[in-house]
C-alpha cells in the first residue's frame, strides 16, 4: 500500500482506487468528500438529516471531512452551522460519527472561525465580529443572512494581543471535543478567507503586534493553533487547510507560493518536533468558486496554479490532499502522476451520495442544484438519487436543474 511521500511520484498505474496509507489510517481508495458547510443543524446542534447525510457518502475505508464547525460562539457566520463547543453538539455529533463509523468510513471533523466573514445577528449579544483587522469585507462581499436574504459584511473587530491565545484555546478544545465525539481526526480550516486566512494574509492582516507584518508574524497564528491542537490530540489527528492563491472573501496575499510555502515549513518542522506527521495537508486550487462567479482580483494562470500545486506537494513532508473543480479524469491524473495523494470532491459529492461508485465504473453523475446548498430540509441534501434509484441518467429528475 502507498503512502506518505514528500512528492516522490505515484507508484505505477495508481488510481484515485488505489489503496493509500494516511499515517495509521488505511483508507480503500482516494475519493474524499470535500468539507462544506450545507446550513442543515438546527441552531447549530447536528440533526438525524445530517447523520443521514454523511451515512449516504461512506464508503469503507473512505474518508469524509465535515462542514465547517464552529470553534466557539463566536465563529459562525452562516444560519444552521454546527458548533462543537457545547455538550449537546458533542452528543449529537457523535450520532453522525456512529453512522458513518457503521459504514466503515473515516470522518474528520473541520475545525472552523469565520472571522469578519459573519455578522452581528450570528454574534453572543449582538457584538462586532472579531478578526485580525477591524476593516470589513468589501462591499463585494455578501453574507447569507438567517432569513434568506444576503446583506453587506459589517465592520469587524480587530482582537487585542492579549486575547489571541483564548483563541487558540478555543481550536484546542473544539479539537478534543471533536475526538469525544468520535471524530477520527479534525480538520484545521485555514482558508478560503476565514479567521485564520485573515492572519495569513498580507492584503488583510496589516497589525503591528506579534502576529501581523512579516510572513513569521502572520504565520504565527495558525501555527500555534497547530500547536496547541497537536499538543492535545497527537499531530496524526490532524490535518491542515490553507489556499495561499484563493481570495474568496478579500484574501489577497501578495505571493502566494511564498505564502504556501511558509506555512509547509513550518508544518514541516512541526512534525519533527512532535515526532509525527500530520494526518494530512489540504489545498485548495483557485479554479474553484463556491458561488459560480469570478473571484475578485488575480486569476493566476493555469500553469501558475499547476506550479503552487506542484511546488507545495514536493516541499511537504507528509500526505498531500488536493480540492478544487476535480473532474473524475483530473483526480486520476492528479494521482496517477503522484501530483496529490488524496482528491477531495466537493460539489460532485452534493448531488451524487455514492459518487465513489460512480466514478468506479464511469457513470453519469447527478447534476447540482447551487439553489440549495445553503438551504435548511432535505431537499438537495439526503434526496439526491443513487444509481440503483434509476437516477444516474446526466441531468435527470427533477432536482437536477442547470447550473
Ligand atoms: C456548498 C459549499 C460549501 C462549502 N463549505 C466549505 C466549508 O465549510 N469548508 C471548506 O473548507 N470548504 C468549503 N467549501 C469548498 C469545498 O470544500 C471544495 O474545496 C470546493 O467546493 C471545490 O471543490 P469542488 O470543485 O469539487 O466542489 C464549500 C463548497 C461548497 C460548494
Amino acid at each position: 500500500m502507498a503512502g506518505e511521500g514528500r512528492g516522490s511520484g505515484a507508484a505505477e498505474g495508481t488510481t484515485l482506487f488505489s489503496p493509500y496509507k494516511m499515517g495509521k489510517f488505511s483508507l480503500s481508495h482516494r475519493v474524499v468528500l470535500a468539507p462544506m458547510t450545507r446550513c442543515r443543524a438546527l441552531n447549530g446542534i447536528p440533526t438525524a438529516m445530517m447523520a443521514e447525510y454523511y451515512s449516504q457518502r461512506s464508503t469503507p475505508g473512505g474518508l469524509l471531512i465535515s462542514e465547517g464547525t464552529s470553534i466557539d460562539p463566536t465563529g459562525p457566520g452562516f444560519p444552521q452551522v454546527p458548533g462543537i463547543y457545547s455538550e449537546e453538539q458533542v452528543d449529537a455529533w457523535r450520532k453522525v460519527v456512529d453512522a458513518v463509523h457503521a459504514k466503515g468510513s473515516f470522518i474528520f471533523c473541520q475545525l472552523w472561525h469565520v472571522g469578519r466573514a459573519s455578522h452581528n445577528v450570528y454574534q453572543p449579544g449582538g457584538a462586532a465580529p472579531i478578526s485580525s483587522t477591524s476593516k470589513p469585507v468589501s462591499k463585494r462581499g455578501r453574507i447569507l443572512m438567517p432569513d434568506g436574504t444576503w446583506a453587506p459584511y459589517p465592520t469587524p473587530r480587530q482582537l487585542q494581543t492579549s486575547e489571541i491565545p483564548l483563541v487558540v484555546d478555543s481550536y484546542r478544545k473544539a479539537a478534543v471535543n471533536a475526538i469525544r465525539a468520535g471524530f477520527d481526526g479534525i480538520e484545521i480550516h485555514g482558508a478560503h478567507g476565514y479567521l485564520i486566512d485573515q492572519f495569513l494574509k498580507d492584503g488583510i492582516n496589516y497589525r503591528t503586534d506579534n502576529y501581523g507584518g512579516n510572513l513569521e508574524n502572520r504565520c504565527r497564528f495558525l501555527t500555534e493553533v497547530v500547536q496547541a491542537v497537536v499538543s492535545a490530540i497527537g499531530a496524526n489527528r490532524l490535518g491542515v487547510r490553507i489556499s495561499p492563491a484563493i481570495d474568496h472573501l478579500d484574501a489577497i496575499d501578495s505571493d502566494p507560493l511564498k505564502l504556501g510555502l511558509a506555512v509547509v515549513e513550518r508544518l514541516n518542522s512541526l512534525q519533527r518536533q512532535a515526532g509525527s506527521k500530520l494526518a494530512y495537508l489540504h489545498v485548495t486550487q483557485p479554479r474553484y468558486t463556491a458561488y459560480g462567479q469570478a473571484e475578485s482580483g488575480r486569476p493566476g494562470s493555469e500553469e501558475e496554479e499547476a506550479e503552487l500545486m506542484r511546488t507545495l506537494r514536493t516541499s511537504y513532508d507528509g500526505t498531500f490532499m488536493a480540492s478544487g473543480a476535480y473532474t473524475r479524469e483530473l483526480g486520476m491524473a492528479a494521482v496517477g502522476s503522484g501530483d496529490a495523494d488524496l482528491v477531495s470532491y466537493g460539489r460532485l459529492f452534493v448531488s451524487n451520495p455514492d459518487l465513489v461508485a460512480r466514478f468506479k465504473v464511469n457513470a453519469a453523475l447527478n447534476k447540482y442544484n447551487r439553489r440549495s446548498f445553503y438551504t435548511h430540509d432535505a431537499v438537495g441534501y439526503t434526496d439526491y438519487p443513487f444509481m440503483e434509484g434509476g437516477g444516474a441518467e446526466e441531468g435527470g429528475g427533477p432536482l437536477m436543474a442547470r447550473l
